[in-house]
């Protein structure tokens, strides 16, 4: 991500300081911080307060939280991959990535295991950037045949997307909007409808401000808007991320993607999730996803800076009101048009995700 004329990611290990940096999300788009993550507990801390967020970055955070245990104390490989599986629930690339680690880890000695640790989430940091473009390319082909259709009706191409599934929410690049970024380096002149993605606003705090520094002209609506603009003929195409998808092609992604989804279907509109093959739960079917259900707060509160410049969180609802917060919904396969993974388009069904079983 260029951030000024810095090429930045959203996760970095600094050899130099033996340092893991990651951008905290909490402070975009008002402040632009980079916090140094030193201990176990940090990596956790910044994984469940979501310093750190979107799945395949959680699943990086957690191979270095690995690797900040093991350097204080090698003999504490279970304990914290106990502890880190406890931060997030939904994604499945934290259990993934913890996986991975631990088959390396188990069969190394001791005194190396540290070592091996900090390769193997050097390595996961590395792959994630090439998956990313990777399926940025795959999902450019899509738009720009789009684009091809519509252009002689059409000045831009419109798609809908909703959380933030961008740089910042992997390594870098990101995987629905990698595909944005992708098309738009190619020539297909996109604009971006952004749904702000209550509660927690990822649409609004962070899509907004990646679309922005990549240059992508952009337009926030709240959550509920889409369905409209699709029966405008405003929307050709909805792109989402995805924190867990079954290998039925059922999508599990930030709360309000079905009903985008459903939007889609009724008004003809493709509805596509990008995805690294990480992301993908072969071992269970959707009505086995633990869908994380959140603190209360972020849907009685907003946050955001006042005219002074200073955060501010205010309360909008009464303070005795009973809350849900349910953080995921499931979209069902027949209303995903494809799966954009970094080997190619796949249809949202067990015959066409299970070649990538290999
Ligand atoms: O709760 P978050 O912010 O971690 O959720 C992330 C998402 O749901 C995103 O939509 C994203 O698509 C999945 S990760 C690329």
């Amino acid at each position: 991500m260029l951030i000024g004329d810095q090429n930045i990611q959203s996760i970095w290990y600094d050899l130099e300081t033996d340092a893991v940096n990651i951008i905290d999300q909490t402070r975009l788009p008002h402040e632009f911080e980079i916090i140094t993550l030193k201990t176990l507990h940090d990596a956790c801390h910044a994984i469940t307060t979501m310093q750190v967020r979107g799945a395949p970055l959680i699943g990086v955070t957690a191979a270095y939280g690995l690797y900040l245990a093991l350097r204080k104390d090698p003999a504490v490989l279970e304990q914290a991959i106990k502890e880190l599986l406890a931060t997030r629930t939904t994604a499945v690339n934290l259990r993934w990535a913890l996986q991975r680690t631990e088959q390396v880890l188990i069969p190394t000695a001791l005194r190396q295991r540290a070592a091996k640790a900090l390769e193997t989430a050097q390595l996961l940091e590395k792959e994630d950037i090439a998956i990313c473009q990777s399926i940025g390319e795959h999902g450019a082909t899509i738009l720009k045949a789009l684009w091809k259709e519509k252009q002689s009706s059409k000045s831009v191409l419109n798609v809908l997307t909703h959380c933030n599934a961008g740089a910042l929410a992997t390594v870098d690049w990101g995987t629905a909007l990698a595909v944005v970024y992708k098309a738009a380096a190619a020539g297909v002149p996109v604009h971006v409808w952004v749904d702000e993605t209550r509660p927690r606003n990822q649409g609004a705090a962070l899509t907004c401000w990646e679309l922005g520094k990549y240059g992508v002209p952009h337009t926030l609506i709240v959550d509920n808007a889409g369905g409209h603009l699709m029966q405008r003929g405003d929307i050709d195409v909805v792109l989402v991320g995805s924190d867990r998808t079954t290998l039925d092609g059922d999508v599990c992604n930030k709360i309000g993607t079905y009903l985008k989804a459903l939007a889609a279907s009724d008004n003809d509109v493709p509805f596509y999730a990008a995805l690294p093959i990480s992301s993908i739960d072969f071992s269970a079917g959707s009505d086995a996803i633990p869908i994380e259900q959140r603190g209360v707060e972020e849907v009685s509160c907003i946050a955001g800076i006042d005219e002074s410049g200073l955060f501010r969180q205010v309360r909008i609802a009464p303070c005795d009101v009973r809350i849900s917060n349910y953080g995921f919904d499931i979209t069902p396969a027949r209303l995903v048009t494809g799966i954009i993974t970094e080997q190619g388009v796949f249809e949202a069904n067990r015959d066409s995700l299970q070649k990538l079983l290999g």
